[in-house]
């Protein structure tokens, strides 16, 4: 028999398998998740509304005021085809001089939060403390003090990929001396910020981050090393991040009375079948996924059946220990309970089944080790990203697992977004829709029982998106002239959907704004 409990509740279990369930069935279930009478249900008050953006993507001055070099800087200068635009974040949307501009879009957005991220190498050119960049300080300093002026809370994320270079060139996240570093860093961080910031995540998307730069290869330092890098980079990140944790627990906790957690990017699974294979191909993808990093935290240790798979394949590859470093007693220790909240990066669902055919792969492998193939439903409407369609139950059913799994922990939605192509006019209907479905899933699950706590859209503006540039996606809730030097921006109709939403605290699917006439925002 199938086990309930990984699809939370009778929703999920509904939409678990596409390929079996009538459509009639399917279909009342998307109807009830995306586009239900939401009217009855509101946000409270306290519920924060935000979004989100990060240092690299949007601050552009890159060497200002004394700003150091990050992986990212350095790369895109020596070897800009890393980039398929050949576009970089030297100016991006020029948040740097611009952030007074971001902070009275977020005011007419109504937001009661914002997430952005420091960069590293503005507080420390040369990632260690050697030196602290009083430019730097005074930057983040003004941007809090504005943001508090109006009553937006800052949540901050400490390390959003741009690892200084120095660290990168040592080993990186291959190298656990540099969770050394980052503590030093999150320590005066803290230190500087911790009176006005109370909420503080660590690190963003461990798994993408160490998978682009490790498995892949495709994001600096560009070091392939398959099966092996993604899993070694992966366990630093924790530590690392456990460590920016007891560093705030024992130092500021007491006198700062501020939060810390971790951002993770989890989609939601739903099994291509009924079939026990498949079935169990979803709860490997989970255990894979956010189980990798949020067990060790709430649970004291991976996830047995990752520990087992990867243990497996090694073997069946000849390597004489698990390419999976187990934890030490004293680590796991050290890592459970690490946080006080999780935050979720959630875009898209996906199909999974049992792939076999990837279990006969000699040389090690993410995939290989996962046995998993995944696909998703082509009526799901499509963004300008391949992967990233709007299936928002898919968020309902992860809350509802999150719930399940991990005794309710509080959770952020730290990111969630939709990109355009840059063809789309101002009427980004489909982006407004994806994020009206989506909130109402966060209602949904709340009305359920979940603890979550926020929701930041991705993106506050248009910026980079890493290794593929500024032009293809743009996820902004404001567009962002990159013709012109001065990165003017322009609300789109999503913008003006989510301030009706933050400022009625219910979502209406029938309003439909005009982002061309509205006075209320600087558009002209
Ligand atoms: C997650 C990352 O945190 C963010 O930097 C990126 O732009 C979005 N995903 C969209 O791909």
């Amino acid at each position: 028999m199938m086990n309930l409990t990984i699809f939370g509740t009778g929703a999920c279990l509904l939409q678990r398998s596409k390929m079996l369930v009538p459509l009639v069935l399917l279909t009342l279930c998307v109807i009830t998740q995306a586009n239900g009478n939401a009217s009855v249900k509101k946000f409270p008050e306290n519920f924060l509304l935000g979004a989100a953006t990060s240092a690299y993507q949007i601050e552009g001055g890159w060497n200002a005021d004394g700003k150091g070099e990050s992986v990212w800087d350095y790369y895109l200068h020596k070897q800009p085809d890393i980039v398929k635009d050949f576009t970089n974040g030297d100016i991006a949307a020029d948040s740097y001089h611009l952030y007074e501009r971001d902070v009275e879009i977020l005011k007419e957005l109504g937001a009661k939060a914002y997430r952005f991220s420091i960069s590293w190498t503005r507080i420390l050119p040369d990632g260690t403390t050697n030196f602290i960049n009083p430019h730097g300080i005074a930057y983040y300093s003004r941007l809090i003090d504005l943001l508090l002026a109006d009553n937006i809370l800052p949540l901050v994320t400490l390390y959003h990929w741009d690892l200084p270079i120095a660290f990168s060139n040592n080993g990186g996240w291959l190298n656990e001396t540099t969770g050394d570093r980052f503590g030093e860093y999150a320590r005066i961080v803290f230190n500087v910020f911790g009176d006005k910031v109370k909420h503080w995540i660590t690190v963003n998307e461990p798994s993408i981050h160490c998978s682009f730069m490790y498995e892949y290869g495709i994001h600096p330092p560009l070091k392939k090393s398959p099966g092996v890098g993604f899993y070694e980079c992966g366990r630093n990140l924790l530590l690392a991040h456990a460590k920016a944790y007891h560093i705030y627990d024992v130092e500021f906790r007491k006198n700062q009375g501020g939060k810390v957690g971790l951002s993770l990017d989890a989609e939601w699974p739903i099994a291509a079948s009924d079939s026990l294979d498949d079935l169990e191909a979803v709860k490997d993808y989970l255990a894979f996924s956010v189980g990798q990093y949020m067990d060790p935290i709430f649970k004291g240790d991976y996830p047995e059946r990752l520990v087992n798979r990867i243990a497996a394949a090694s073997r069946r590859q000849g390597c004489t220990s698990s390419r999976l470093q187990p934890f030490t007693d004293k680590q796991k220790a050290y890592i459970n309970g690490t946080a006080d909240f999780v935050g979720i990066n959630h875009y898209f669902s996906l199909y999974v089944y049992r792939n076999e055919s990837v279990r006969g792969y000699e040389t090690p492998s993410f995939l290989g080790d996962t046995e998993l193939g995944t696909f998703q439903d082509p009526s799901w409407p499509q963004s300008a990203f391949t992967r990233m369609r709007e299936y928002a139950p898919g968020l309902y059913c992860l809350l509802m697992y999150l719930k399940d799994t991990y005794h309710n922990p509080a959770v952020y939605i730290t990111e969630n977004g939709f990109p355009m192509t840059p063809a789309e006019d101002l009427n980004d209907d489909k982006k407004a829709h994806y994020l009206r479905a989506y909130l109402k899933a966060v209602l949904d699950a709340k009305a359920d029982g979940s603890n979550c706590q926020g929701y930041f859209f991705w993106s506050l503006v248009d910026g980079l998106e890493w290794a593929s540039g500024l032009q293809k996606y743009k996820f902004g809730l404001y567009q962002v002239d990159y013709n012109d030097p001065s990165r003017k921006r322009t609300a789109r109709k999503s913008a003006l959907v989510y301030k009706e939403i933050i400022h009625s605290g219910t979502i209406d699917f029938s309003y439909n704004p005009d982002p061309y006439g509205d006075k209320c925002f600087k558009n002209t």
